[in-house]
């Protein structure tokens, strides 16, 4: 485990990194989630009631091999029912935890979800139950896969950013409504569950960072002591090659792969989110951790040139076979609705496995909506009308208020019941979403 090494040195951690390097899968991992409300300190001042996957947030980091399966058995210890969705994991429908493939798990049941794992990457498990309450209480947790040619860094860690809105009197404030339009941020920061902690790094190491945002609403542009960083991977796993950044955005649901470091001995660099304005006004500098630098250590770190090949889905211009639109529209009650093509829980048309999809996800409101598509990668093709020079797979893309992002893929052959979303909860909640079915060809 790469969590827990023997002695806490640098060679400890080096040793237990390149021990966690895997053979390839193919056994069957086995995981006991049992959803509880348990006591969680989010800050030292005091314990709030929380709800967590055996008694920790985020849940326990569930660790894997391409090719493994992994079982995991949910037992419902909550007052009310709950599903689990494997954010970015390419299962089968059935497996997939919307109510719209399994009846949620009642208080006091179990359900045993049994995939195998297709693919290396940065992934996440949440609830997919009443999600802007549950989520921000606790419900979440990371899954890593390794393929067996990672890229070799000195020491690996898993970051799970989250926010959590807190009364004076240290409770989850209840949700009123209040938030609605641009989604509930909380009033303290979280990094794997603890408001602003203090990490370490030693001195002239360089560490591989995979960074998941799990927040409810808020985005994240994330940034080291403003130095710079190699971004080696995203939702969909390893990019071609290395990305030098200062900053990246995390929109709710992102995830990305760093290579962070080096740095020098007896640094202080602070690990924020920088202001982004996603149309619902901007505050300054976020903190989310302190880094501080250790003494020196040798570093055994390397980073290849090429990480993968990424095959292009088109090649040249492509017209869109299809246009999801997000709108915000006010009734005449003065609610605000959040529509995908004009209906809220979007009934979508089919489509066949094997036929390739050009989508236009279309942003006709004045606030950023992340677009997320369960159990199918996709590559980003243009935006705005602009090809994009950066080749990826994703699961989750933002789209800019006012802004175009056509989206290409091809169902593989997982017919059944899928749903895209706006991964902004309260959005979701409030049915910016589509359902619809994927079908063998004969069927269509
Ligand atoms: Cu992480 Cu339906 O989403
Ligand atoms: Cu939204």
């Amino acid at each position: 485990m790469i969590h827990a090494p023997s002695g806490d040195t640098p060679a400890a951690y080096q040793r237990a990194y390149r021990e966690a390097q895997p053979e390839p899968g193919g056994m069957v991992v086995r995981v006991n989630l049992e959803a509880r409300e348990s006591d969680w300190e989010f800050t030292s001042r005091r314990p709030t009631r929380a709800w967590t996957f055996n008694g920790q947030v985020p849940g326990p980091c569930i660790e894997a091999r391409v090719g493994d399966v992994l079982e995991v058995r949910l037992t419902n210890h909550l007052p009310e029912p709950t599903t689990l969705h494997w954010h970015g994991l390419r299962l089968p429908a059935a497996m997939d935890g919307t109510d719209m493939v399994q009846h949620p798990i009642p208080p006091g049941g179990t359900f045993t979800y049994r995939f195998t794992l297709l693919d290396a990457g940065t992934f996440w498990y949440h609830t997919h139950s009443n999600e802007p309450v549950q989520l921000e209480r606790g419900l979440y947790g990371a899954i890593i896969v390794r393929a067996p040619d990672e890229p070799l860094l000195d020491r690996e860690r898993v970051f799970v950013l989250s926010d959590v809105m807190l009364d004076a009197d240290g409770e989850v404030a209840p949700h009123d409504g209040a938030d609605r339009r641009g989604g509930r941020e909380g009033n303290v920061r979280l990094l794997n569950g603890t408001s602003e902690p203090e990490l370490m790094i030693w001195g002239g190491q360089v560490e591989r960072w995979r960074i998941i945002n799990a927040a409810g609403a808020r985005y994240v542009r994330l940034a080291i002591g403003r130095r710079p960083f190699r971004i080696l991977g995203t939702g969909g796993g390893l990019l071609e090659a290395p990305v030098v950044a200062r900053d990246v955005l995390l929109a709710p649901g992102e995830r990305v792969d760093l290579a962070v470091g080096p740095f020098e001995p007896g640094e202080l660099l602070s690990v924020v989110a920088e202001p982004y304005d996603r149309g619902v006004g901007q505050g300054g500098a976020e903190p989310f951790a302190t880094l501080r630098v250790g003494p020196a250590a040798p570093s055994a770190a390397s980073v290849r040139d090429v990480l993968r090949a990424i095959t292009p889905l088109v090649d040249g211009p492509t017209t869109a076979s299809r246009e999801v639109s997000f709108t915000e529209e006010v009734t005449v009650e003065g609610e605000v609705e959040f529509l995908v093509n004009g209906e809220r829980h979007h009934r979508a048309d089919p489509v066949t496995v094997g036929e390739l999809q050009i989508w236009d996800i279309v942003n006709a409101s004045a606030v950023d909506h992340p677009f997320h598509l369960h159990g199918f990668f996709f590559q980003v093709i243009e935006r705005n009308g602009v090809p994009t020079a950066l080749r990826s797979w994703e699961d989750t893309v933002n789209v800019p208020a006012g802004g175009r992002v056509r989206i290409a893929w091809v169902p593989d052959d997982r017919p059944g019941e899928w749903m895209y979303h706006c991964h902004i909860l309260e959005h979701h909640a409030a049915g910016m979403m589509a359902h619809f079915a994927v079908v063998r060809p004969s069927a269509a």
